[in-house]
């Protein structure tokens, strides 16, 4: 019995001492100290000694007992603490570290012109209305005096949907003129910003792009409002030092038309790179609303007129902020898009 006894503290003894963690503590503890464990069975033992060695035995076997009880709960407590302790430093935060910081983003350049132009109409009294990108032939061409077979409705350089020529992806902002002219009675200021569609791809074209249209339709309105109206504009757009000149054109829609030109704001009309040595950069298509175009709108050619421009957001971009490459503002690069901040 004693042998055995202390074969089994022996047991014991170097199982605790390997013992890691308490996961391991209780597999011992029902090894040797459970029901059917070791101990119980020193325990049962007892049954085949003598009456007399009996007593001496069991006293042994209760020492040993709790003994081993003492010392299982010992181990148990110290490897407790050692993985709290360990657990502690695992999950330690150190609250002066930095936390974090998800970077945030920026206006892309042409949400930036956008906002910049649609300010400054809106400080002029204009409002800013939407047109539907997917239009009808009628909005884009005949209500816009643009005769059948005018190149723009070629379908080489529109989007047409489907078969017919009915509907299409609009080539430009101009139907939100006949789509304003038939909901609002004149006086009338509105900008139409907003994307536009048309087959074309190269450095300074993309099939899908921007543009912002512009109406005034009041009584007595002429060139020179035009005038004035677009050099707020042009000083908006770049620098309060820039001017406008006109430039006979011809659209449809307007008559007279004009292009307009801005003074270079890089070399102040001297002549550069941007300029090609002109002293001038060419911004946007505008002129006095056609007679018919008001008057296909209900509205009086004899006592109101119009005034009207477009100018595309991707070229105002690029000329601000001396983009090469309009392909560049649509890469989502955000070392590029990165460097614009409202
Ligand atoms: N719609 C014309 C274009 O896309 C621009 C324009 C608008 C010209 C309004 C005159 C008046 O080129």
């Amino acid at each position: 019995m004693e042998k055995r006894i202390s074969e089994l503290r022996q047991e014991i003894a170097d199982a605790l001492s390997k013992a890691k963690d308490t996961a391991i503590l209780s597999g011992i503890h029902s090894r040797y100290l459970s029901k059917k464990g070791e101990i119980s069975s020193l325990m049962q033992g007892l049954g085949k000694l003598s009456k007399e060695e009996r007593p001496a035995a069991g006293q042994l076997i209760n020492q040993f007992r709790d003994w081993a009880e003492a010392t299982l709960k010992e181990k148990e407590g110290a490897l407790k603490e050692a993985e709290l302790a360990a657990r502690y430093k695992k999950e330690a935060i150190d609250v002066t570290l930095p936390g974090t910081l998800r970077p945030t983003g920026s206006l892309h350049p042409i949400s930036l012109v956008r906002a910049e132009l649609t300010q400054a109409f809106m400080g002029l009294g204009f409002s800013v209305v939407e047109s539907p990108e997917v239009e009808l032939e009628h909005y884009c061409f005949t209500a816009l005096n643009v005769p059948p077979g005018h190149p723009s409705r070629d379908r080489q350089d529109t989007f047409y949907m489907g078969e017919t020529d009915e509907v299409l992806l609009r080539p430009h902002t101009s139907p939100g003129q006949i789509r304003t002219m038939e909901k609002q009675k004149p006086p009338l200021k509105v900008v139409v910003p907003g994307r536009v569609f048309r087959s074309d791809d190269d450095t300074s074209h993309t099939p899908m792009f921007h543009q912002m249209e512009g109406l005034v339709v009041d009584k007595n309105l002429n060139l020179c409002d035009l005038h004035g109206l677009l050099d707020v504009l042009a000083k908006a757009m770049f620098d309060e030092h820039v001017h406008i000149r006109f430039r006979p054109s011809f659209f449809p829609f307007t008559e007279p038309s004009v292009e307009v030109d801005v003074s270079c704001f890089v070399c102040d009309g001297k002549g550069c790179g941007l300029c090609k040595s002109t002293g001038w950069i060419e911004i946007l298509g505008a002129g006095v609303v056609h007679r018919k175009v008001l008057a296909g709108c209900g509205i009086d050619p004899d006592e109101y007129s119009g005034l009207a421009f477009g100018v595309g957001l991707e070229r105002v971009a690029m000329l601000k902020y001396g983009i090469g490459n309009i392909q560049i503002l649509y890469d989502n690069d955000l070392r590029m898009l990165g460097q614009f901040h409202s």
